[in-house]
């Protein structure tokens, strides 16, 4: 259904669904890329726990909050929601068929393919030669001036999941990652959000030059599709392979055309997310010195202690990558929370306001990993993952490569920061980055036998 013939007939229901702020779509629709987390914060002190937005371009989505609608509408009746539609906008990245965009159990024999490369115990067999990449590239990275430490981050973070998905560094791989990182840069522009703007004189161009990269990250990745196939005894144990013997629903082998949209879509959700939430991680750390010294005394007398994965949950509350898990459409009447919604709506299950539900969470606004210390996360108010089948499927992965990210480099470094506030929320493709590329000085810090922080070299006293 069109957003358009979508937003006239919730408008018609408009009785029938949870209160909208007093904005006109514009408003909303701005409020929403410029300021998403504060918008969504406004939205609910204005409406409550459960609102409407009617952006542009979209079909009218409703927000939900609390604990129990949440939870509802993650673990709905997928014949009734269906999460792979929720992800359209980053069709032109993944391509339609990829399983992260099929339903019911199109999606899930999707998942089932990819899923043991992600496992816990394939994670393990990773861990050394990522936390020697990590250290390497942590240890390239300029002292003593500010530098923006997300692309370099990303461009890390992006070389890890290839080796992962194409275990034997084939030559072609630095010339894939070049690829990708020219293609993906649309994911900056309004142009994946807003298609009608790919129509737009100046736009037109960008969107050209994105199509024309993905064309040459396509050829890339069907030549490597290619080569594999036409190996005898295929043993690498990778991402690709098990995809060249995986099967759709319906027990077909998967097409070329499959296997690259499924390639793609591990590629992209493999490395943005955890680029985010280490640059976050870094400018909250750097903009809380007490946190961060903290740290790296923990760090410095035992390199798996509890803070650090109580850093990683509590930025993962503050600054989620996700504000939302992937909007589930509406196909049939369902109801949740007393309402009943109707085909042409989104569910939006929000994971950001749970998180900054004051009942939930004392001082929710300040950045305390302290309070992930005592408690095991609880899933009910802690969902950083999304849930239901659509559940985040590289947790574990993500959550080794963040923290051996982190330890690398507050083992090594003092991470001071730039200005006095910390950057401020951008939308990247469909996640929530820091603004300014995550901008800090890094100083050398040595490793202190009992604890306690020592910075080496120039201090940047004035900015900390
Ligand atoms: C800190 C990093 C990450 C965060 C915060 C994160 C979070 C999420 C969230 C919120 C969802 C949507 C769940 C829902 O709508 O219910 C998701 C889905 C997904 N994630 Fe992650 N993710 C991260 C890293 C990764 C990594 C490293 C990979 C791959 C190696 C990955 C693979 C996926 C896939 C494939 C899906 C879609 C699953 C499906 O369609 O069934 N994610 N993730």
């Amino acid at each position: 259904m069109s957003p358009l013939v979508a937003t006239s007939l919730a408008k018609r229901f408009k009785g029938g669904l949870p209160p909208s702020p007093p904005h006109p779509a514009t408003i909303q629709t701005v409020g929403g890329r410029r300021w998403p987390y504060r918008y969504l914060e406004l939205c609910r002190a204005t409406c409550g726990d459960r609102f409407t937005l009617y952006p542009l371009d979209r079909m009218p989505m409703v927000f939900v909050s609390s604990p129990q609608d949440i939870r509802d509408v993650l673990t709905g009746n997928p014949a009734k929601l269906h999460p792979g539609a929720g992800g359209r906008v980053i069709a032109p990245l993944i391509g339609e068929h990829s399983f992260m965009l099929l339903e019911q159990e199109d999606h899930v024999a999707g998942r089932k393919a990819i899923q043991p490369a992600f496992h816990k115990e394939m994670v393990r067999r990773q861990a050394a030669a990522l936390v020697d990449a990590v250290d390497r590239t942590v240890e390239s990275w300029p002292h003593d001036t500010v530098i923006e430490l997300q692309p370099r981050i990303r461009a890390l973070t992006l070389g890890v999941i290839l080796r992962i998905i194409f275990s034997d560094h084939p030559r072609q791989l630095t010339a894939l990652q070049h690829q990708l990182m020219g293609m993906l840069a649309v994911s900056d522009t309004l142009l994946l959000q807003g298609p009608r703007l790919r129509h737009l004189p100046y736009w037109r161009g960008v969107w050209r030059r994105f199509l024309e990269q993905r064309h040459r990250v396509d050829q890339m990745l069907y030549s490597l599709i290619r080569t594999r196939r036409a190996e005898v005894d295929r043993s690498h144990h990778d991402l690709l392979d098990l995809l060249l013997d995986a099967h759709a629903a319906d027990g077909a082998p998967l097409s070329s055309r499959e296997i690259r949209d499924n390639l793609m879509s591990m590629i992209l959700a493999g490395h943005e997310t955890t680029t985010g939430e280490v640059a976050w991680t870094l400018q909250l750390l750097a903009h809380n010195p007490e946190a961060q010294s903290r740290l790296a005394a923990e760090l410095d007398c035992d390199p798996n202690t509890d803070y650090l994965a109580a850093t990683i949950h509590e930025t993962m509350r503050r600054r989620p990558v996700f504000a939302f898990a992937i909007p589930r459409d509406v196909v049939a009447p369902v109801e949740i929370g007393g309402f009943t919604y109707q085909p042409g709506v989104q569910l939006v299950a929000c994971t950001y306001l749970l998180h900054h539900n004051p009942e939930l969470y004392a001082r929710p606004h300040e950045f305390e990993p302290e309070r992930f210390l005592d408690s095991r996360v609880q899933t009910r108010t802690w969902l950083p993952w999304g849930g239901g089948r659509k559940h985040c499927l590289g947790r574990h992965f993500a959550m080794f490569e963040v923290e051996a990210l982190l330890r690398s480099v507050i083992e090594k470094c003092a991470v001071r920061p730039v200005g006095s506030r910390i950057e401020r929320p951008r939308w990247r493709s469909a996640i929530i980055v820091p603004g300014g590329g995550c901008q800090v000085v890094l100083h050398a810090r040595r490793r202190q036998a009992g604890g306690g922080m020592l910075t080496v070299g120039r201090k940047n006293g004035s900015k900390d």
